[in-house]
């Protein structure tokens, strides 16, 4: 029977470590015995973390990259991984790193919307297809795709956001079907709105709500979850609920909807 102990001794390495869900992923993966890869831009968040984590006995490194650079994929897995790298065997990747831009696209910033896509889509793509051939020929491996609930209607306003989401979540599962039967468990997570950076970083505070769960709580269903191997996994009954009712519903409908309750106010 598959169990978070199976985590024991192994090394994950979890992408946009340095805040939010991130960190509190590698702070769960850690409590499960996994030895951690911490990778982000910001460098003394990375170490404050690992300085805790290594307190607690924990082996952990650090890579900083920033995964707008089309090259940072193949560093990171070179400084881990690779040959000429530290010759770590990384069974647990966590495709974590991501932001959302809020606001109208005509008038958003272009680097914002592009970053999107590298940082949600191309540089998860990336690191799956370095990482993940290793764990075929071990039999064995797990991977988390940070997917979101924005991946199940269209989001005028978070336009970008919501479509790198939707293909977060098909590429995860697809990825699943494809990779099960030689051991290695994928799991598309899509959680609502969390509490983190996530909402100042892409500017949609007013969004934010009250009484969001939290990031811990979160990564406690999402690491059980990952070594379940359940594919798909919508955290809480809110969510759940949304994600059934939208099937029932003409998409035109529900985009016209979200795009007068987002509107930004002029
Ligand atoms: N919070 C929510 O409500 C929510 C809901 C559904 C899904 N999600 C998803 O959850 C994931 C984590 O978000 P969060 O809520 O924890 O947000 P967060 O607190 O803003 O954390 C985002 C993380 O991604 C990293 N990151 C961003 N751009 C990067 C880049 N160019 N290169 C490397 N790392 C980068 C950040 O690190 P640095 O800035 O140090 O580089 C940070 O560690 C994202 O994929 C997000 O889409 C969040």
């Amino acid at each position: 029977m598959a169990s978070t102990q199976d985590f024991n001794g192994r090394w994950a390495l979890v992408t946009g470590a340095s805040a939010g869900i991130g960190a509190a992923l590698a702070r769960e993966l850690a409590r499960h015995g996994a030895k951690l890869i911490l990778t982000a831009r910001r460098r003394d968040r990375l170490e404050a973390l690992a300085a805790e984590l290594k307190a607690k006995g924990t082996e952990v490194r650090i890579v900083t990259a920033d995964l707008n650079d089309p090259t940072a994929p193949q560093k990171i897995y070179d400084a881990t991984e690779g040959l000429a790298g530290a010759g770590l065997a990384v069974d647990i990747l966590i495709n974590n790193a991501g932001l959302g831009q809020y606001g109208a696209f005509c008038s958003s910033p272009i680097d914002q919307e592009l970053s999107q896509v590298r940082v949600n889509c191309e540089a998860m793509v990336h690191l799956t297809r370095l990482f993940v051939p290793r764990m075929v020929q071990r039999r064995r491996g797990w991977v988390l795709v940070l997917a979101s609930t924005a991946s199940f209607q269209p989001m005028p306003y978070l336009s970008t956001y919501a479509a790198t989401k939707a293909f977060d979540r098909f590429f995860a599962l697809g990825l699943a079907a494809e990779v099960a039967r030689f051991g290695v468990k994928v799991t598309a997570l899509c959680p609502g709105r969390t509490e983190s950076e996530f909402f100042e970083v892409a500017h949609a505070g007013a969004f934010k709500g009250k009484n969001l769960p939290t990031a811990e709580d979160l990564a406690r269903h999402a690491v059980a979850a990952l070594a379940r191997g359940q594919r798909t996994l919508i955290p809480y009954f809110r969510g759940r609920f949304r994600a059934f009712l939208i099937r029932f519903l003409p998409v035109g409908l529900i985009t016209r909807y979200v795009e007068k309750a987002a509107r930004p106010v002029q």
